[in-house]
């Protein structure tokens, strides 16, 4: 099977068991996919669906969101994890209402620009929601690549090698390399996933390098999974959670109930203050930001 064959196989398993998502409907504007795309790096697509649905009922433009305290931002994004990602996406829509009048541009080169946009979210929003022909490439599309083109089970991340390798397998037309990106992308998540691949239904078996060099064990660094329980993550989401939740600045004694580790508290209440996510105010409550 040639390149273009791997992209037409991926299209066609695609058209037949893509997941029916809000922001793959016809017609989704750039701040939409831009949403979906910050929400779902490092969120699950079921606890993403509902967030992404509020967000964009509340503000279906950048101009909406830039137009409210960024604390807000934070209250949204509730409990989606990471939520430096709400700050970033508010300064983001102030960029846009600033420098491109409201609009999210289509151009990589101009997403990239924006705060808290990188080359995987540049290219995601210019291929998802206008067409443009870019590679698109997140752990699951470098792993489908990996494995159907050069046989290993895996490889550590380059932007510029796997941009490379992706950008050889799309098809010239734009609107097509668009859909192989998408159809990559679903294909590593629901088949040619990291432990457990279900290669008896993939579409790409009979040409796949890895399958046919006998599926090769990922020989790369080992990677540990992120702990949660007890860390100061964990911490930080508690101490969040109980400022988004209050509809007035928190006393500092009401957050010291939320965790035992008076040392381990401190540490992620001053992070949360140095990230900007929470505002000590003079009297020693605490707000979210933009808040008094
Ligand atoms: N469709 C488009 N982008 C996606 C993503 N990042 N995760 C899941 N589905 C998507």
């Amino acid at each position: 099977m040639s390149s273009a064959g791997l992209a037409d196989a991926a299209i066609d398993w695609y058209d037949g068991h893509a997941r029916d998502l809000p922001w793959r409907n016809a017609g989704v504007g750039g701040w939409a996919v831009l949403v979906s795309e910050v929400m779902l790096q490092q969120t699950p697509v079921a606890r993403v669906l509902p967030a992404y649905e509020a967000w964009l009922a509340r503000w279906p433009t950048p101009a909406d969101l830039a137009a409210e305290p960024v604390g807000e931002a934070v209250r949204m994004w509730g409990r989606l994890g990471y939520p430096r990602r709400a700050l970033r996406l508010h300064e983001c829509a102030t960029a846009l209402v600033a420098e491109h009048a409201g609009r999210v541009p289509s151009d990589p080169e101009a997403l990239r620009a924006l705060p808290g946009v990188g080359a995987y979210t540049a290219n995601a929003v210019a291929a998802f929601a206008f067409g443009r022909r870019v590679p698109v490439v997140d752990t699951n599309v470098r792993r489908l690549v990996a494995r159907s083109v050069l046989g290993v089970a895996d490889t550590a991340a380059s932007t510029a090698r796997d941009h490379a390798a992706v950008e050889a397998l799309l098809p010239v037309e734009p609107a097509r390399a668009a859909r192989t990106s998408v159809a990559f992308m679903e294909l590593g998540a629901l088949v040619c996933t990291a432990r457990a691949p279900r290669c008896p239904a993939c579409p790409l078996r009979d040409v796949c390098a890895w399958r046919l060099a006998d599926c090769p064990p990922y020989d790369g660094p080992v990677r540990t999974p992120q702990r949660f329980a007890g860390t100061d993550r964990q911490v930080r989401g508690l101490l969040l959670e109980v400022v988004r939740d209050a509809d007035r600045p928190v006393p500092g004694d009401q957050l010291d109930a939320v965790w035992h580790d008076s040392g381990q508290r401190a540490r992620a209440l001053a992070g949360l203050v140095d990230d900007g996510l929470l505002d000590p105010l003079p009297d020693g409550r605490y707000a979210l930001p933009g808040h008094r």
